[in-house]
């Protein structure tokens, strides 16, 4: 597969375990086994809300969240880009998801997995556009066979929290279980660390 980018991360443990006081399920693994985790995450650089102005991003807010998941866990890391990428531009990337978002768009993606079917648990991990994923997220959701696996939706935003995704997944991935999901504002999550270490806690996928 020319163009297909998966990273494997991190040294810390994954585990069928699911600690913590959320109700949603966490990983679906048989006991003693371990959670083969994908990290599946678009993000876009360039100019982006913060703090109520305008910021440029070198690196997304979504890609240091993504880095930082795969800090903490085995798992593989998938970068999802467009085949027609996203300008640098706010203004325009907003414009062109309303077109995508009214349309019910489909964009295309550059680098698509042949298949995640050695996966138990898949975090798709993207900005909020709109309150709700980019509409690639959807390219993305559509294309793979989601039943068994669990999904925990993780956002980046700058007030929506998780928006319409969880509801948005459960719709595009047929007999996924939806689990806990992860959001973090934009101009915080460079400090997420803690916040990110508890949730995979209690997701079940790492256990120290
Ligand atoms: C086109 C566009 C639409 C956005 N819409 C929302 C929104 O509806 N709600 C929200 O909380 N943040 C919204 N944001 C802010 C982003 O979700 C936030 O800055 C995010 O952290 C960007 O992640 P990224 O750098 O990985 O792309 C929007 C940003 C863009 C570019």
């Amino acid at each position: 597969m020319t163009g297909v980018q998966i990273t494997g991360c991190s040294p810390s443990r994954s585990s069928d375990t699911a600690p913590g006081d959320d109700e949603r399920p966490a990983t679906t693994a048989s006991p003693g086994s371990r959670s083969r985790v994908l990290l599946a995450y678009f993000s876009r650089p360039g100019e982006n809300y913060s703090h109520g102005g305008r910021t440029n991003l070198k690196t997304g807010n979504t890609e240091v969240l993504a880095r930082m998941i795969g800090g903490h866990i085995e798992c593989d890391v998938h970068r999802i880009e467009a085949v027609d990428p996203y300008s640098d531009d706010y203004d325009a990337t907003v414009a062109r998801n309303v077109r995508e978002q009214d349309a019910d768009a489909r964009p295309a993606i550059a680098n698509p997995l042949a298949s995640i079917d050695g996966y138990d648990v898949v975090l798709p991990a993207s900005p909020i556009w709109n309150v709700r994923a980019p509409m690639i997220m959807s390219t993305f959701a559509d294309r793979y066979d989601f039943r068994g696996k669990t999904v925990h939706p993780v956002t980046t935003h700058a007030m929506s929290g998780l928006g319409s995704t969880e509801r948005d997944y459960a719709a595009s991935c047929p007999g996924a279980t939806i689990g806990e999901g992860l959001a973090v504002r934009g101009e915080e999550v460079r400090k997420a660390d803690a916040e990110v270490r508890s949730w995979l806690r209690r997701i079940g996928v790492l256990q120290n």
